[in-house]
């Protein structure tokens, strides 16, 4: 078994998008910037959007965090994405979900501008990645996977993936990207859900097992062919006294027993998390490179 190190892989991406920044700045241009909008108090979602502006500092891109009340009416931050959308000085904005429930998630989304969404949750960027379009902004999560598959040259032509999870930001665009005809795609796609019947003996015939649901331990052993390769995108919080935090993050995967039976594994913490960071730095340098340097 080989681990699949998100942490190793987010360091190297992030390193050659330093490098970038750099050339830019020595070529006297700014550096890209990124918007970061978060509502509320939200725990996971703070240390999300931590760590997404501390990553931008270590690859020298300017980030602005704008942080709004839980009471925020969804007006106010239609207002305000307006406004980001306008600032001719930042290239992406993002806007941390889940948001309180007085505000429509799909308005806020759809006023982000598009060129400007290195979320990729935009129809725009969504219709674009159906399209197999280059100019899309891939969903940071779904992109860190393909980029971590690409960096242990992992075969997916003609194998068989099975997506456990069908959210609008990973399952789906995950099972979409993986049919494609692209690399690290061409493969077989099975995407299954909390409907799906027979579930085991689905996931039983996966080469490549992704599982973004969410819950803590569901994917045992048992579900695992021999020898396949495990991507465990699941990340919850739970109470954990004897931790520092007082909670311990968990997958959907049990680790140690499936550890045994794959090839490549991904670990949780330090697997697709930190890919999606990187992802979202590539983004940013992809918005600023088609909109403000083109
Ligand atoms: N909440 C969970 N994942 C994400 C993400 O990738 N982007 C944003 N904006 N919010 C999220």
């Amino acid at each position: 078994m080989q681990l699949l190190d998100g942490k190793l892989v987010s360091q190297k991406t992030k390193d050659e998008l330093k490098k970038q920044t750099e050339a830019l700045i020595l070529d006297g241009k700014r550096p890209p910037h990124l918007a970061a909008v978060l509502v509320g108090n939200n725990g996971a979602s703070e240390t999300y959007v931590a760590n997404k502006v501390k990553s931008c500092k270590e690859v020298g891109f300017e980030s602005t965090l704008l942080r709004l009340d839980e009471q925020t009416t969804e007006t106010d931050l239609i207002a305000l994405v307006k406004k980001l959308n306008e600032d001719k000085n930042i290239d992406g904005i993002l806007v941390q979900l889940p948001l309180p429930k007085q505000i429509d998630e799909f308005n806020i989304i759809n006023t982000i501008s598009p060129e400007k969404d290195v979320d990729g949750f935009h129809p725009v960027n969504t219709g674009k990645m159906l399209l197999a379009d280059d100019r899309a902004f891939l969903p940071a999560t779904p992109f860190g996977i393909m980029l971590l598959l690409e960096h242990y040259n992992i075969t997916t032509r003609g194998k068989r993936v099975v997506v456990v999870g069908r959210s609008n930001i990973v399952g789906r665009p995950i099972s979409i990207l993986m049919s494609q005809q692209r690399n690290f795609g061409d493969a077989t796609v099975t995407l299954c859900h909390s409907k799906t019947t027979n579930l085991q003996e689905i996931t039983c015939q996966a080469d490549i097992l992704i599982s973004a649901i969410g819950n803590p331990d569901i994917i045992g052993a048992d579900m695992v062919k021999d020898g396949a390769v495990v991507i465990d995108v699941g990340i919850v919080r739970v109470k954990d006294d004897s931790a520092k935090l007082g909670y311990k993050i968990k997958g959907d995967v049990k680790f140690d027993e499936v550890a045994l039976k794959s090839s490549y594994i991904t670990p949780v913490p330090g697997g697709v998390g930190p890919m999606t960071i990187a992802a979202l730095m590539m983004n940013t340098m992809k918005a600023y490179k088609q909109t403000f340097a083109k």
